[in-house]
């Protein structure tokens, strides 16, 4: 995902997703853009209401339309997603694009036996007959790690384990082989054990497939383990993008510091506290003025004038790298080493 790639495979330009409620317009992604190449994993982390969720549904066409207000581009594949008919859609999910969500039971249906829901998604797609969807069914669970495929086929989700669940959902959001796969939090009912199952076998079958995926994590450890690229969002903006190894080891955003000052380090000493972001997540009714983080930060009074609460940073990225804050580039560096150090003792 670097400025020299001819055309990504998914491209979002400029995304807003805004709702309209009693209480008002809520903001939920306010100006999103970012890119993703074939075969790549983007990470998309921030708090819990940052947007995440929505902006993945929008990629599906999955959002509620009643009530929503959309402006940008989503390009897949040169294809505009956005202006595409719910016909269109339904066919590109499935087979172009499909998704795996955090709760499994609530995705999969009771009635059905697992093989019927997978086969039936492929047979919707291929025009496969039903035996053949069966033997896809089976291959499929085969491939996601279920024992006894052949027999496990005809059970019924309640019958199935947590963790054979998830993986029953991501054979059925695989079988029709889609080029981009939406991961939003698939792992994190799951325990550390099966949690780390799970993330092999989409690495390995991103490996065989080729697929572009999109991780959507609260935990940057999961990032660490499984990302390429990484996106961190705050209030329904990106506020910091780049390689997974520039994020996590040269972080350059004060709210991407705080993200991991509130987990356990990822390869330091394992005694140092963890520090919590004070204060809560902005309200996007009615979003902070300027840099929305700015009520939470710590280094606003670093910047002159105020501009941290009247001017909105804008996130300028240059090779996929980038961080929207007023904090000058020797600033970041330096704060930021002082952070690090803190970290390490
Ligand atoms: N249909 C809707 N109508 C109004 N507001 C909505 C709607 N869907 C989502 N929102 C709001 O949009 C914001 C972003 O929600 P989203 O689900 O994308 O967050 P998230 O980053 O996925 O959070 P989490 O980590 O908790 O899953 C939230 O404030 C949410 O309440
Ligand atoms: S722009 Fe100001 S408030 Fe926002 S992150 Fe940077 S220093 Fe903090
Ligand atoms: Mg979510």
């Amino acid at each position: 995902m670097t400025s020299t790639d001819q055309q990504p495979f998914l491209s979002v330009r400029d995304l807003k997703v805004h709702f309209s409620t009693e209480d008002g317009v809520v903001k939920a992604v306010d100006g999103l853009t970012f890119d993703l190449a074939k075969g790549k994993t983007l990470g998309i982390v921030g708090e819990s209401g940052s947007g995440k969720s929505v902006t993945n549904l929008t990629i599906l066409g999955l959002h509620d339309r009643e009530r929503t207000a959309i402006d940008g581009e989503i390009l897949l594949d040169g294809k505009e997603l956005l202006t595409a008919s719910e016909r269109e859609l339904e066919r590109l999910r499935g087979n172009k694009m499909s998704m795996i969500f955090q709760d499994a039971l609530a995705s999969l249906s009771p009635y059905h036996t697992i093989g019927r829901q997978i086969g039936e998604t492929y047979r919707k797609h291929t025009g496969a007959s039903k035996k053949e969807a069966r033997a896809r069914a089976i291959e499929m669970l085969r491939r996601v790690g279920i024992p006894q495929p052949d027999v496990r086929v005809d059970d019924y989700p309640h019958q199935f384990s947590g963790g054979m669940r998830q993986r029953a959902m991501i054979a059925m959001a695989l079988v029709c082989d889609p080029e981009l796969l939406i991961a939003d939090e698939p792992t994190t009912a799951l325990d550390v054990t099966v949690q780390a199952q799970i993330m092999d076998l989409l690495k390995d079958l991103q490996q065989e497939f080729g697929t572009a995926i999109i991780f959507i994590t609260h935990d940057l450890g999961v990032i660490a383990d499984i990302a390429d690229d990484v996106l961190v969002m705050y209030g329904g903006r990106c506020v910091e993008r780049g390689t997974k190894k520039e994020v996590l080891r040269a972080p350059q955003h004060p709210y991407t510091w705080g993200l991991l000052g509130s987990m356990p380090s990822l390869d330091g000493p394992v005694d140092v506290p963890l520090s919590p972001i004070p204060g809560s997540p902005p309200s996007l009714l009615n979003p902070p003025s300027g840099c929305r983080f700015h009520p939470r930060c710590t280094f606003a009074e670093k910047v002159t004038d105020g501009r941290c609460s009247s001017e909105q940073p804008l996130l300028q990225v240059t090779d996929g790298r980038g961080a929207a804050c007023h904090l000058t580039a020797d600033q970041r560096r330096d704060f930021f080493a002082d952070y690090a150090a803190t970290r390490s003792h």
